[in-house]
């Protein structure tokens, strides 16, 4: 096989990786729209508002991401605008996302569709969305209509994006809605993601399988690294080994076993049987972005605290960038689903003044061609993101494009980083092709 110095294959995909509601503006019937309206609950009291007019920009950003040379789009469909009331599906907005997947096959970008990347229909969240026992057959039906709608257009699809984001941020960090600070509450909504995405696959490959085309369907995983903070302290040890489990690997392992079963003494436990569930992943995607360090004080009222490990280089959010991280989890992946294909479905860093992203991007592309290098069948790299975006509880004020937005004309600028990514894909194109 030819390498490049990044170590990637010939036929290593580049993607970039977006969500409805932080691009496309007016999500007014979504339980995310109704959340950013309680004050406080967004920095500086952003509003997602018109975000970047993605679907009026939508040919401007085919024409960018061409320029870059990716070959993937990963994109969402959202469905509180697909599904604003209950049962009534909207014609035009099933149109307008099957204009633009048309419009990306006929400009060579693949589409990878993500059906649900955090936000709800509000009659959704109004029943207790993932609380909703209701939530598996009504995610179930909207999956139908998207997939008679795009058909066999689209082979790779995400069902849910970071299951496990949604459970902290919603359930213990307050940050997203349902917003809760309850950790305990975590297994019911853990199970019905399992089902919703269990019904979806099912559904998926129901409508799309034949002969010659079969959907690859999988989630796109949000993994992190925990570190004891304490090398030696048993507490810490014990607290980081509980949050890999549960945290990364409770969802994934079901996705395999049809069990999800943990237990946090004093905190947390699960214990269910999801038969339907049993290998419904096709592919694995890892969200990869940071590692966290814990420490565990049972004897204090916050028993666990997650730190950044001191000295190292963080971005804007104070996030650690541990590239080595990617590559540890990538290899945990392998020894958990062997050979099954690996996607890294969202890299990326809040990076205003741009001076780490291109570092970024080719540290963690270097680590992503150390595992294929041991033979693990890593098939490519979407970065998050293309534009800058609302970020959710951070507003406007994490900025994680390649280009920069100007929030009055909607003109998208390449930053550096852009043009670095652009020729590290145009380099590698051309190194391993010219072998070729
Ligand atoms: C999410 C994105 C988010 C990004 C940066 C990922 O966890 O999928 O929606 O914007 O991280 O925080």
């Amino acid at each position: 096989m030819n390498r490049t110095p990044l170590a990637l294959p010939k036929d290593f995909r580049f993607c970039v990786t977006t969500a409805s509601h932080q691009i496309e503006g007016n999500n007014t019937n979504s339980d995310w729209w109704a959340w950013e309206q309680i004050p406080g609950k967004i920095k500086n009291e952003h509003r997602s508002g018109r975000a970047t007019e993605a679907w009026n920009y939508f040919d401007d950003d085919i024409q960018n991401m061409k320029w870059l040379g990716v070959d993937t789009y990963r994109m969402s469909i959202e469905w509180a605008k697909v599904e604003p009331k209950e049962g009534q599906f909207d014609q035009n907005v099933l149109n307008e996302y099957l204009s633009q997947v048309d419009r990306l096959l006929a400009a060579g970008i693949e589409p990878m569709i993500t059906l649900y990347h955090f936000t709800f229909p509000l009659w959704v969240s109004n029943q207790g969305g993932w609380d909703w026992a209701g939530v598996t057959p009504a995610f179930a039906r909207f999956t139908e209509q998207v997939a008679k709608t795009l058909g066999t257009r689209v082979k790779i699809w995400c069902t849910l994006n970071e299951p496990m984001t949604v459970i902290a941020a919603g359930y213990i960090t307050e940050v997203f809605p349902p917003g809760r600070n309850n950790m305990a509450s975590i297994a019911l909504p853990m199970e019905n993601m399992v089902r919703a995405h269990a019904a979806a696959y099912h559904t998926l490959h129901r409508l799309l399988d034949s002969e010659t085309f079969k959907p690859e369907v999988g989630i796109a995983h949000h993994l992190r690294i925990f570190d004891p903070s304490r090398k030696n302290n048993f507490f810490d040890r014990y607290a980081s080994r509980k949050f890999d489990e549960i945290f990364n690997w409770a969802i994934p392992e079901a996705l395999k076993t049809g069990k999800m079963k943990f237990n946090m003494p004093f905190l947390v436990k699960a214990n269910a049987t999801i038969p339907e569930a049993i290998n419904t992943q096709d592919f694995f995607g890892i969200n990869y972005y940071s590692r966290d360090l814990i420490e565990m004080h049972p004897l204090q009222k916050e028993k666990l605290v997650r730190r950044v490990a001191e000295g190292s280089e963080v971005q804007d959010l104070g996030w650690e960038i541990y590239p080595e991280g990617l590559k540890r989890l990538i290899e945990a992946i392998a020894v958990r689903f062997p050979r099954m294909p690996i996607w890294v479905t969202e890299n990326g860093t809040a990076d205003s003044k741009d001076h780490g992203r291109s570092r970024y991007i080719e540290s963690h592309l270097v680590a992503i061609g150390e595992t294929i290098a041991k033979g693990i069948p890593v098939k490519g790299y979407c970065h998050w993101t293309l534009n800058d975006n609302f970020e959710w509880a951070e507003g406007w004020s994490a900025q994680f494009g390649l280009f920069e937005l100007d929030h009055q004309t909607f003109k998208r600028m390449p930053r550096k980083s852009a043009t670095d990514f652009r020729n590290l894909i145009q380099n590698h194109r051309g190194q391993v092709g010219g072998k070729a």
